[in-house]
This record gives C-alpha cells, sequence and structure tokens, in this order.
C-alpha cells in the first residue's frame, strides 16, 4: 500500500444523489432501486402522464429508507430538462450520477418508417441522452466530479431487423458516449454505456407474447435466456461506483454472449 487509503474498491453509493430518467418503470424502476439499495438518494423521474409510477418508485425507495423524490421529466425538452435539475439541485444540491435510461422504440421494417417515427425514435434515444447530459454535466464540470451512464443496447453495436430508428439511436448513444468521456474526462466526470441484450420490461413483453420471436432471441444468446431487470442493475452500480473509476467511454454489453458469437 502507498497510501493510508484502503485498497478494496467500493461499490457502494451512500449519501450519493442520483437522477434516474424514465424510472417509472423497467429497466430504470430496477436502477433507481438499485442504487438506493446501494446507498444513494434518488431523484426519480419520468412523463409528466406516467408521473404515478415514478411515485411508486419514490415510494419503494423510501420504504428502504432512503431519501427520494418523484419529478416529472420529459427529455425531448430542454426546459423540462432544466426544470428537473433546477429542482434537483434545490432539493439535494447536487448531482453526483446520471442514468439515461428513458427510451423508446417502433419496430417497423426500414421501407415502412415514417419521418414521425424517425424523430419520436431519435428524439427520445439520443438527442433526450444528448441535452440530459448538457444540463447536468454543466453542474457536474463546475463541482469536477460525476458519473453518466447511459443505457444503450446491444443495438447500438449490432443490428436488428426492423430497428432502423432504433439501432441507429443507439449507435449514436455509443459514440456521444466516448465523446463525452474525452471532453470531460479532465474535469473528473466519467461517462460509460450498457448495452443490454432482450430484457423483459414493459417496453418488450408484447414482443415475448409470440413465441417464434422469443424462440428466434433465445437461439442467439449463448447464456441461453432473456435478461431480467436485475441482470443489468449491477453493471449500472457499478460504473457508478468509484470501483469504475479508471472506466470511461467504454459500453459494457450484457448480452448474454450474443454479440460473442
Ligand atoms: N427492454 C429491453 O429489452 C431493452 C434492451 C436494451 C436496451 N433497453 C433500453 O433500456 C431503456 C429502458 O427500457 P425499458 O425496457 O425499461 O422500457 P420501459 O418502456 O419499461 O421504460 C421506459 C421509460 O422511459 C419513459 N419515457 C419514454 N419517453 C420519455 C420521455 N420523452 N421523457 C422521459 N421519459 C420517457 C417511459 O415513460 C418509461 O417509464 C431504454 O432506453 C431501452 O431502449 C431496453
Amino acid at each position: 500500500m502507498t497510501s493510508g487509503k484502503s485498497m478494496s474498491p467500493s461499490m457502494r453509493l451512500d449519501n450519493q444523489v442520483a437522477v434516474v430518467t424514465g424510472s417509472g418503470s423497467g429497466l430504470g424502476q430496477a436502477i433507481a432501486i438499485a442504487f438506493a439499495e446501494a446507498g444513494a438518494t434518488v431523484v426519480v423521474t419520468d412523463l409528466a402522464q406516467r408521473l404515478h409510477n415514478a411515485k411508486k418508485t419514490r415510494d419503494r425507495i423510501i420504504q428502504l429508507g432512503r431519501k427520494s423524490v418523484a419529478v416529472s421529466l420529459n427529455v425531448t425538452s430542454i426546459r423540462s430538462i432544466r426544470r428537473m435539475v433546477k429542482k434537483t439541485i434545490d432539493q439535494y444540491g447536487r448531482i453526483d450520477i446520471l442514468v439515461n435510461n428513458a427510451g423508446v422504440n417502433i419496430s417497423k421494417p426500414a421501407v415502412e418508417v415514417t419521418e414521425d417515427d424517425w424523430d419520436k425514435v431519435l428524439d427520445v434515444n439520443l438527442k433526450g441522452v444528448f441535452f440530459c447530459c448538457q444540463e447536468v454535466g454543466r453542474t457536474m464540470i463546475e463541482r469536477r466530479f460525476g458519473k453518466i451512464i447511459n443505457v444503450a443496447s446491444q443495438n447500438g453495436v449490432i443490428g436488428y431487423y426492423n430497428r432502423a430508428a432504433y439501432c441507429s439511436s443507439k449507435a449514436g448513444v455509443v459514440n456521444l458516449t466516448r465523446v463525452l468521456a474525452i471532453e470531460w474526462a479532465s474535469k473528473n466526470i466519467n461517462v460509460n454505456a450498457i448495452g443490454p441484450t432482450f430484457v423483459r420490461t414493459p417496453l418488450t413483453d408484447k414482443l415475448f407474447q409470440e413465441e417464434s420471436f422469443t424462440n428466434e432471441v433465445l437461439r442467439r444468446i449463448p447464456l441461453g435466456r432473456l435478461g431480467q431487470p436485475e441482470d443489468i442493475t449491477g453493471s449500472v452500480v457499478f460504473l457508478a461506483s468509484s470501483a469504475a473509476q479508471l472506466i470511461t467511454g467504454h459500453t459494457l454489453l450484457i448480452d448474454g454472449g450474443w454479440t460473442a458469437i
């Protein structure tokens, strides 16, 4: 040991202030709860019309003995992002961790994708991620501390049928993660992404009601099963923690081996 500091990396997030976008359901909700279990204060955010879901996540976090508020947020609106950042800073004084999780998908053959479909998917999945990073990043730059984790997808590094807009948006997130990591490295801000395979959530539930689709997906996953939200949360807690201090610009694939073939 060269200093008096402990050499054991910690995955605790005690007293860290975390914002998770789209945390009223699915992966975002699981991430918010995992953060609370790791000791963090969590700002749970979702669209105004889904704020009741965000409040349920908040209540579960408070039951765990952590602090939490539910704040409405539409990531496609810079004004809404600014309002959320202000509310968070007013309430807790800072943002240590940002998870850009909010996302949508419209599955269609490429020839049927409309301009509206394209704009909707790119606005939430890529523009929304960028402007949340920018607004929160400004406050992190001032404090010279921050951890940003973008929820991309395995579909950010490989293609998949009927997902021209979705795959494009997630590939954008993977490379945006690298750019911000480089720009903000000198400000002590780590920017990483995760790339999950198919996980059963409200976003994908309908897809998996179709047996042929489920079998086609399972055939491509060497570990032989779909993801559960709990398969994803450990990686996000890790990337938010001091154990991942030297990792930046990386996309951690959580894909059961899909992209290893
Ligand atoms: N489920 C999967 O198989 C899977 C795989 C890889 C990546 N992902 C990604 O994980 C993330 C979460 O997906 P999920 O499966 O939990 O889906 P979900 O539909 O359960 O949750 C998405 C959340 O984002 C919110 N949201 C949508 N538009 C928003 C907006 N404009 N502003 C703020 N919030 C908004 C929704 O209200 C919802 O709470 C997405 O980015 C998705 O692309 C999911």
